[in-house]
């Protein structure tokens, strides 16, 4: 089976939901291609990988490298590579550069650039140029300094009407999907309703065309802060400290390694 396009992504829209997750790194993409339509990875490994306190900081290098671990640890799905702050908003020209170099480096066939009406302008230069663009709008954790913290959005009508123009212009703009983060129900439903591609809710409706959780969240593996928006499907965080506590006492009492762990020289007799 040959790996999922953004024209699948498209097509999706109205039917069936499409199912993502984010993914850093070789060894996740792989745990995750055989269930997902779509890996995300997002420039939230700046603070779930990194422990940085805001995405803020992240480089499009950063994003290049785990892309390409992706990358290898899939074949099934559509992997989007995140744009992170500061390579799309400069100017169409600089955004069309720094995309083409994450296209081109990781073999990935598309960018997320977050944005609304003052991002829709790059995002149609780059679509009429050949790079694919998956929008996103809502909640931007890129501008949590202007905004003075993550907070949803679209909160009273003159909101939910911004952020419904937002979605509009880079949906007219040529986005083939839109992620919808952090926002009122009502408003990621009439964003759904209106916008002719899917739209990827986090933090926003099941109406939505379909869902995404950063796969650390859901799978209680990054635990400095669980949003409302998560559901947590495993604990990863507990099993991992269980299984380190066993490996450290064994150490301790000389229990690892027991014989079948070690090589043994044959003895004559
Ligand atoms: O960076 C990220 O993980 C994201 C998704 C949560 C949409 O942008
Ligand atoms: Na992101």
């Amino acid at each position: 089976q040959s790996r999922r396009t953004v024209r699948d992504i498209q097509a999706r829209k109205g039917g069936d939901p499409v199912v993502c997750l984010t993914a850093y790194t070789t060894p996740t993409a792989r745990l995750l291609d055989p269930h997902v339509d779509l890996l995300l990875v997002g420039d939230s490994l700046g603070m779930v990988l990194y422990g940085m306190p805001t995405t803020v900081g992240v480089t499009l290098d950063m994003m290049i490298a785990h892309g390409q671990a992706v990358m290898r640890g899939s074949d099934r799905a559509l992997v989007v590579v995140d744009m992170p702050f500061a390579t799309a908003q400069e100017s169409p020209a600089v955004a069309f550069r720094n995309a083409a170099r994450v296209l081109a480096e990781t073999g990935a066939p598309a960018v997320k650039i977050e944005g609304g009406r003052e991002m829709a302008d790059t995002v149609a230069f780059l679509v009429a140029r050949g790079i694919p663009v998956m929008g996103h709008v809502g909640l931007r954790p890129q501008m949590v300094h202007a905004m003075g913290g993550f907070r949803a959005q679209g909160r009273d009508e003159a909101g939910a009407e911004a952020l419904l123009e937002d979605a509009q212009a880079i949906a007219d703009a040529g986005a083939f999907a839109i992620v919808v983060e952090g926002t009122m129900v009502d408003v990621a439903d009439r964003v759904t309703q209106t916008v002719p591609v899917p739209t990827i809710g986090i933090g926003a409706s099941a109406a939505c065309d379909g869902q995404v959780l950063v796969a650390e969240d859901m799978l209680g593996l990054f635990t400095d802060f669980t949003p409302r928006f998560v559901r947590k499907y495993a604990d990863l965080a507990g099993a991992t400290d269980a299984a380190v506590a066993a490996y450290a006492a064994d150490v301790r009492a000389r229990r690892f390694p027991a014989p079948e762990h070690t090589f043994q020289r044959k003895v004559s007799t």
